[in-house]
């Protein structure tokens, strides 16, 4: 069997650094920019964490590719593909909430996901998983929970920036779910969103129009913890994370069901 323990330590190491200068900026933000909509935020705090990550893994790994969501892609002849964002929560940090992490996810010969990392600065909680090892907060083994009844779950979700037709379809989704369901909630981090169903808070998280550093690391993170990761029709997960469904495994195809409901259909 492989072992990346290396790429993980690594990975850790530089999450937390990363989270140390997302702190610096933390209650003090004085100036943000504007992405895509208005609402699409990005702070000093979002650039200075992405340079410092893709300087520590350039230096390191000087062949390994990257994709980094403010700087874009780096591109080499590798079997290592490293997905980073920055800061996930961007929203959560410029209004003060503590509900932010960085990403880092690492990926060989472009199919699955070696190692991950999710940290939560604010809370100093460390997400981490290797492949075929478990999923860790802060060095305790953690894992989805033992409930397959929808109507016991709790759920998480979250809306994405653009208020396109999906986003209509995600409020239809989130009232019939909201009715099947113990409840929702919306935390506005999905790196998080998913560790919180590795370690069993919530039994299920769905999204659609996430981008492949969202999901890298807390993808594996849920796998590991012995959940279930695919898109929202039970196939494979999309690495581009256009619709996402995390679960405990156990109420997955119950959820699947809702999806494949025809008045939920997008794109077939
Ligand atoms: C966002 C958060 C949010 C999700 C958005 C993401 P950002 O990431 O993860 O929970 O609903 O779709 O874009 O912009 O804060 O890195
Ligand atoms: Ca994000
Ligand atoms: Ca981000």
């Amino acid at each position: 069997m492989n072992n990346h323990s290396h790429f993980l330590e690594f990975a850790i190491k530089i999450a937390k650094k990363a989270g140390s200068i997302q702190m610096k900026y933390f209650g003090n933000i004085t100036s943000l920019q504007k992405k895509s909509t208005n609402i699409d935020l990005v702070t000093k705090a979002d650039i200075e964490s992405e340079k410092y990550i893709i300087n520590q893994i350039t230096k390191k790994y000087p062949n390994h590719s990257i994709v980094a969501e403010e700087s874009g892609n780096i591109f080499n002849n590798s079997e290592y593909l490293w997905v980073i964002d920055p800061l996930d929560g961007t929203t959560n940090f410029t209004h003060n909430l503590p509900i932010f992490a960085v990403s880092i996810g690492l990926i060989k010969k472009n199919k699955s996901v070696i190692c991950g990392v999710v940290y939560n600065p604010a809370a100093d909680k460390c997400f981490y998983a290797e492949h075929s090892k478990g999923s860790f907060l802060n060095g305790k083994p953690i894992r989805c929970t033992i409930n397959d009844k929808l109507s016991n779950s709790l759920l998480v979700t979250g809306f994405p920036y653009l208020h396109d037709k999906k986003y209509d379809i995600s409020f239809k989704l989130f009232k019939e779910f909201y009715d099947k369901t113990r409840g929702m909630r919306r935390l506005g981090a999905a790196s998080l969103d998913l560790c919180f169903v590795a370690m069993g808070r919530f039994d299920g998280y769905y999204e659609f129009s996430l981008k492949p550093w969202d999901i890298c690391a807390g993808a594996l993170i849920v796998n590991e913890a012995g959940g279930k990761v695919t898109d929202w029709y039970n196939s494979k997960l999309p690495f581009d994370g256009s619709t996402t469904l995390a679960t405990n495994r156990l109420i997955h195809e119950k959820m699947i069901k809702v999806f494949k409901n025809k008045k939920y259909k997008l794109f077939f």
